[in-house]
């Protein structure tokens, strides 16, 4: 059982807390993606997973075996950094080789598996090169090959994708899916990116400021965040949010948005007068064609096509309200879009003050 399980791991940098006694755990095999902004402690927790950080509280287990103690050469990890870190002087064949002349693997050893994993990586041409004659691209994927040949219990990728351009991002990115499918790795990689997150992992870690906000498959974090700060983290554009106080009435649960009202699901938790924070995803809103009992009247600002798509840049008073829709080839009619309707069971409610999710699980 190569999984690896963190209880209750705290790290400080002299006087400075920076992780807050974080849970997780990651099952064999399983892709989990850790994921928040810049400074929340992404690396950190990775570092200490490899064991390139020491704890300070807290205990690593990795297979089973606690780690706390165990030497990063020792704890069987690959880690695959954001700069690559190859040997400039060595060629490619050589820098994939690496970790199997340390081991002293024999001669024929190291051709067949370097052999295997460059095929895997479509290296093949450029084993003679040297890494400053590679693009981007193919340096990262030396930089995976490296830690494949090693065969480890668990993969750490830090930011693996950051130094190359849009277009090969999402081809690695795609790669990165493909290696994992076909080798069933354990794998923990983080990011700040919530397209990469969502597209790659099993389980996504939501992190803020050194605590773990939500752990969840990408769609349940996507339908149901726990806190206004997954909500606004997880999708893009992200989840609209819109202040309101609730209204219990004889027929349902609704919110007011200045004078605007929305229809709630009848599961929620609420009481008459609550301070709330209403969610509604972009995509999940309608357009509506006339004014209805149920719609919900905006003011438009800004059409942006994005060819299959658009997203419309509409306000309830001064609250902006960001709706994503399919344009079926045609933007004009879009242009005199007064009406939306936000279908009951996909709005999202939370506390105003405490930022957590009033709404049961949506189905
Ligand atoms: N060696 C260090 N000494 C003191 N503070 C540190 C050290 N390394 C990291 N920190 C602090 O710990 C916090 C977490 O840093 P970490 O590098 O884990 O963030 P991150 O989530 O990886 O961010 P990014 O997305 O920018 O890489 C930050 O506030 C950072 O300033
Ligand atoms: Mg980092």
């Amino acid at each position: 059982m190569s999984g690896v399980k963190l209880e209750s791991i705290f790290k400080c940098y002299g006087n400075l807390e920076v992780v807050h006694g974080i849970d997780l755990e990651v099952q064999e095999k399983e892709f989990v993606v850790l994921v928040g902004p810049s400074g929340c402690g992404k690396s950190t927790t990775l570092r200490m997973i490899a064991g390139l950080e020491e704890i300070t509280d807290g205990t690593i287990s990795i297979d089973g075996r606690e780690v706390n103690r165990v030497a990063p050469k020792d704890r069987d990890v690959a880690m695959v950094f954001q700069n690559y870190a190859l040997y400039p002087h060595l060629k490619v064949f050589e820098n994939i080789a690496f970790g199997l002349r340390i081991r002293k693997e024999s001669k024929e050893h190291i051709a067949k598996t370097v052999a295997e994993v460059s095929e895997i990586l479509g290296l093949t041409p450029y084993l003679d090169r040297k890494p400053a004659e590679l693009s981007g691209g193919q340096r990262q994927r030396v930089a995976m090959g490296r830690a494949i040949v090693r065969h480890p219990k668990v993969f750490l990728f830090d930011e693996p994708l950051s130094n190359l351009d849009a277009k090969l991002r999402t081809q690695m990115r795609a790669e990165i899916k493909r290696l994992h499918k076909r080798l069933g790795a354990t794998s923990v990689y983080v990011t700040h990116d919530q397209v990469e997150a969502m597209t790659l992992a099993d389980r996504i870690v939501v992190m803020n400021d050194g605590y773990i906000e939500q752990i969840g498959t990408p769609m349940e974090l996507f339908t149901n965040p726990a806190n206004t700060f997954v909500a606004s983290f997880i999708g893009s554009p992200p989840m609209n949010q819109l202040p309101g106080v609730i209204d219990v009435t004889s027929d349902g649960k609704k919110a007011t948005v200045n004078d605007v009202t929305f229809t709630l699901p009848d599961h929620i938790n609420v009481e008459n007068g609550q301070a709330v924070v209403i969610g509604m995803r972009p995509e999940h809103f309608s357009i509506s064609p006339v004014d209805g009992a149920s719609t919900i009247p905006v003011s438009l600002n800004l059409v942006e096509p994005l060819g299959s798509e658009a997203l419309l840049h509409t306000s309830i008073g001064e609250h902006a309200l960001v709706v994503k829709t399919e344009t079926h080839g045609a933007i004009d009619h879009l242009s005199n879009v007064q009406h939306l309707y936000a279908p009951a069971n996909l709005v999202s409610v939370f506390d105003a003050e405490s930022g957590l999710a009033l709404t049961g699980s949506h189905n």
